[in-house]
């Protein structure tokens, strides 16, 4: 009697733990990054989202360079991205003059995080600057068609930058909208079939018949929408190639 109270309490604490682990939020790294910079204040110059920087009077280029279009002119790697936000200049430019001139006549100057930021967040930084200028791009031709549909079919709005981020959704079961390279992306999608129905119907036929899932569908505030009827023939392929890509991390 006793030892099955035991045993049915012990079993009850393995399954609270267990559905506490698969709630836990697993953010990926641009996610993490781009609640980073909102906290550190780098959109007060980069602009909302680090993609419209603001006038800066003095400078020949006439605006903070912004994440998305101008990030190549000032940027060619992931080491440069880093060298920028810890020491505020790539060691390239520390070298030139007319840089160094061009800097001095700015009103705004980008700062060095260095000091202030662990190793582990400018990593989410850089995640995050380099996902949303896109970078790396896929090779494969397939997957990059993919890329492009997800911007005509306006997937990133809700998935962010090239599907990787995970923006808050209120009411949800995590409370934000799962990316594509996140850590939880497998419980959602086990393979190519469900990532179908995911796209065509807004949900999984595995999730449309669970009670608890149901529940949180509903609450809600982002939805996602079911595009069966605004799919180009090869679009479930591209779309999938993509997806494909992003998650072997290339
Ligand atoms: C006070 C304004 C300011 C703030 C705050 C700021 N930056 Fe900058 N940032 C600049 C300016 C100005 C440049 C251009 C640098 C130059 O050419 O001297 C720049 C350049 C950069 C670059 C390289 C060029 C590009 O395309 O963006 C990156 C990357 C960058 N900043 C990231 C960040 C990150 C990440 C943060 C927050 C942790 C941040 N910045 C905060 C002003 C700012
Ligand atoms: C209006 C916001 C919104 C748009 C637009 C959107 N989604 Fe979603 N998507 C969601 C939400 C929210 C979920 C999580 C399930 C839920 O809560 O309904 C989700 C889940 C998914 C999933 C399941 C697994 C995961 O980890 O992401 C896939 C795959 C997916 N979406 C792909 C797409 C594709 C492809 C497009 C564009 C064709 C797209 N979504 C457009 C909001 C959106």
């Amino acid at each position: 009697m006793k030892v099955s109270v035991v045993i049915v309490t012990a079993l009850l604490l393995l399954g609270a733990v267990a559905a506490f682990r698969t709630l836990e939020p697993k953010l990926p790294a641009a996610e993490r990054g781009r609640r980073l910079a909102e906290r550190t204040g780098c959109f007060a110059c980069h602009g909302p989202e680090g993609i419209r920087g603001v006038s800066n009077p003095g400078r020949a280029d006439k605006t903070v360079p912004n994440y998305e279009g101008d990030l190549m002119m000032f940027a060619e790697s992931p080491e440069e991205i880093r060298a920028w936000i810890e020491r505020g200049v790539t060691p390239k430019r520390a070298r030139s003059n007319s840089w160094k001139a061009e800097r001095r006549r700015g009103t705004l100057r980008m700062p060095q995080f260095g000091r202030r930021l662990s190793a582990r967040q400018i990593d989410d930084l850089v995640a995050y600057v380099m996902a949303v200028n896109g970078k790396p791009e896929p090779e494969d031709t397939l997957a990059a068609r993919g890329r492009e549909r997800i911007e005509g079919l306006g997937c990133v709005g809700c998935h962010g930058a090239g599907g990787r981020l995970a923006r808050p959704n209120p009411g949800s079961l995590k409370g934000y909208v799962p990316s594509w390279d996140g850590a939880d992306f497998p419980e959602l999608v086990s393979g190519e079939r469900e990532f179908h129905e995911w796209v065509q119907d807004g949900v999984s036929a595995r999730f449309k018949t669970n009670r608890l899932a149901r529940f949180f569908l509903g609450r809600a505030v982002l939805k996602m929408p079911a595009y069966r009827q605004r799919l180009e023939p090869g679009d479930l392929d591209t779309l999938w190639a993509y997806v494909r890509w992003l998650r072997r991390g290339e």
